[in-house]
């Protein structure tokens, strides 16, 4: 299936504090996190996991920071043979991805009657994803999925909270873990069926738009079944300093 990935890295990451956007912050070999997402999408694609027609990647639009990650997708363009766009994004994630789903439908052309385009949305704080994701997935679209996500079982008992009249917080209950599943990307869609599902949102207002932590709940609001596959724990996403030294740990080739 003629595929492009959406590449999300339009984030500040407020939560790393790596005094650059989170897309531009160094692993340890030296290479950026949105450098090492575009190799590993580089990866799938020459193992056959996805027919990859192009890339669209949402930048920041803080001057100098677009500027150097517009570098990244150049040099990975030219290295690899790979078609890559750039366009900026927005305040919140859904924005972001709104911005790029216009850049992936003009990579991709008109669709003709019968023909399904898909669109995997990428974050780009999830930099070391195995082909056998982007396969997974893939596999469950080329099914007739209208949407899939990989996603991992959950490690920690989740409870519910609420805050106290003296300020502190008290649990509310317990959710059932064995229904629970952390979900990562890339997740996978027919192109035209996410399109109508963020103008769904979007149609909702701000607040809706700004509730959709990822693709897929515009995809439930919508009614589409979302089809869940195996994600795998090397999808982790960078969000912390800890997460930056995990990766950096499995990135060294002398550790263990
Ligand atoms: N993202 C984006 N546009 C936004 C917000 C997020 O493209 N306005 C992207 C990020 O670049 C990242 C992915 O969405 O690749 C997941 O978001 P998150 O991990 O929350 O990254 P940040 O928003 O950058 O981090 P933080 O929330 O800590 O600021
Ligand atoms: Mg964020």
């Amino acid at each position: 299936m003629n595929t492009t990935v959406l590449i999300v890295a339009a984030g500040s990451g407020s939560r790393l504090q790596a005094g650059v956007p989170k897309a531009l912050a160094a692993l340890g070999d030296g290479r950026t996190l949105l450098e090492h997402c575009l190799e590993s999408v580089a990866a799938a694609h020459a193992s056959g996991a996805i027919e990859l027609n192009a890339v669209a990647v949402v930048l920041p639009s803080r001057q100098g920071a677009a500027a150097a990650l517009e570098d990244v997708c150049r040099t990975f363009a030219a290295h690899r043979g790979i078609t890559v766009r750039s366009v900026p994004g927005g305040a919140e994630r859904a924005d972001s991805v709104r911005a790029g789903l216009a850049a992936v439908r003009a990579l991709s052309g008109e669709t003709a009657p019968g023909e399904r385009h898909a669109v995997l949305v990428h974050d780009a704080a999830r930099p070391l994803v195995p082909p056998a994701v982007f396969q997974a997935v893939m596999t469950a679209l080329g099914e007739g999925a209208a949407a899939a996500v990989p996603a991992i079982a959950v490690v920690d008992t989740i409870k519910t909270a609420a805050g106290t009249d003296s300020g502190g917080e008290r649990v509310t209950g317990t959710l059932d873990r064995s229904e629970l599943r952390a979900v990562q990307t890339p997740q996978g869609f027919d192109l035209s069926a996410l399109e109508a599902a963020h103008r769904r949102a979007e149609r909702e207002g701000p607040a809706g738009a700004a509730a959709l932590t990822d693709d897929a709940m515009a995809m439930e609001a919508a009614g589409h079944p979302v089809a869940v596959v195996p994600g795998d724990p090397l999808g982790f996403k960078i969000t912390t300093p800890l997460d930056l030294m995990l990766a950096n740990a499995l990135l060294d080739p002398s550790s263990p």
